[in-house]
């Protein structure tokens, strides 16, 4: 087989394919000096409200900052605890951290990688004020028990949906799950902006009143500032690109669906495991991943044949030295550290063609070995 070059992702070949449509679209917020906000943004809000069946969109500037407002929208504050999953990125737990409360663990399910239901009650406390659930990968997180542990002990749930726009859990779009859910854009996302970008999702008339008015330094009206608030705004060329980009969610969905089953089927004879979908739930795999043994070598010999790789996460929260003031030790949460040390995220976007999905395939089997 001849050497290929794939990347991870192709954000330049996406571009080419959007020039014509977003040069002029910018060239628009330009005229109209729409940079913070403005009618963009507004209509941004309004169809990802649509997209997710929720009420409310709240733009903001990041997914971290969706996170933020969604957990002080929750009343959650200092002396109170979220309970999450490790297998995550950072900010997952920064947001947390940012009220002042603190985040408490729990393993993940190892079929699925997403926090396991199961053993999340033995983790609630009297100061429990919410369960942040991640639908890790584009995978959503099992949340019909996590729904009724809630509904038992009168917790809220704020969902993180950075990197499931467009899933399915029972038909049901991630975003409309809990009280509220938490979006990014950054730019490798399923949908990514031009820059960092965010939103708060929710159909709470509360949550979304307190979004609007935190994310903008706590103004209810020009220069009436009822609490002290943030600049979380979202610019107005994201909201631009993110309407554009919007557009295509579903076909580009469509396709990273198919190229997960594709993966499957090629990658069934060889040595590696990959996590479950449920059939009744519609995974967007944000990330293709599987489970190796010896993954440096794994990565090398990848590389050496032109499939660029990249590992999320190498390391679960608990153990990152951010956050071993928590007294967590190797070992805490088995499932998830197994995870991070096998786990490796082989290419995947819509542009792929049949011959890289091939390619891709055959040299993990390669590299791999089979059954
Ligand atoms: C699971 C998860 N949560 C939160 C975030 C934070 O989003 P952002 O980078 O937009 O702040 C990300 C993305 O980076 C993420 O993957």
């Amino acid at each position: 087989m001849t050497a290929m070059k794939i990347p991870l992702l192709d954000l330049k070949a996406e571009y080419a394919a959007l020039r014509d449509e977003i040069l002029p679209t910018l060239d628009r917020v330009c005229q109209n000096s729409a940079f913070i906000e403005g009618p963009e943004v507004q209509a941004f809000e309004k169809e990802f409200a649509d997209f997710c069946g929720t009420a409310y969109c709240v733009a903001v500037s990041s997914g971290t900052a969706a996170l933020h407002l969604g957990l002080l929208a929750m009343g959650v504050q200092s002396g109170d605890e979220v309970i999450t999953t490790p297998n995550t990125f950072l900010a997952t737990a920064e947001a947390i951290s940012y009220c002042g409360a603190r985040p408490v663990f729990v393993d993940i399910d190892p079929a699925t990688a997403n926090l396991d239901p199961k053993l999340l009650e033995r983790s609630v406390t009297p100061r429990t004020r919410a369960i942040l659930p991640v639908h890790l990968y584009g995978r959503p997180a099992d949340m019909d028990p996590i729904r009724e542990i809630a509904a038992r002990h009168k917790l809220q749930i704020l969902e993180d949906a950075a990197q499931a726009h467009a899933a399915r859990y029972r038909h049901q779009r991630v975003g409309s799950l809990g009280r509220a859910a938490a979006f990014s854009f950054y730019p490798s996302k399923n949908l990514g902006a031009y820059g960092e970008g965010g939103a708060l999702t929710t159909s709470d008339e509360a949550v979304a009143k307190f979004a609007r008015a935190a994310r903008s330094h706590g103004q209810t009206a020009r220069y009436d500032h009822e609490f002290v608030g943030y600049n979380y705004r979202m610019d107005g060329f994201q909201g631009a690109i993110l309407r554009i980009k919007l557009r295509r969610l579903h076909s580009w969905t469509e396709r990273r669906r198919q190229i997960a089953r594709e993966y499957r089927r090629l990658l069934e004879p060889a040595k590696l495991s990959i996590p479950v979908d449920d059939p009744q739930d519609e995974c967007v795999y944000h990330q293709f991943v599987i489970y190796v043994k010896n993954r440096p070598a794994v990565i090398a010999q990848l590389a050496e044949r032109g499939v660029e790789t990249s590992v999320h996460y190498p390391k679960p929260v608990h153990l990152q030295p951010a956050y071993s003031s928590l007294g967590y030790p190797e070992g805490t949460f088995p499932h998830a550290e197994r995870a991070c040390e096998r786990v490796l995220s082989i290419p995947l976007f819509p542009s792929m063609t049949t011959e890289q999905i091939e390619y891709v395939a055959s040299a993990v089997l390669e590299v791999v070995g089979r059954k």
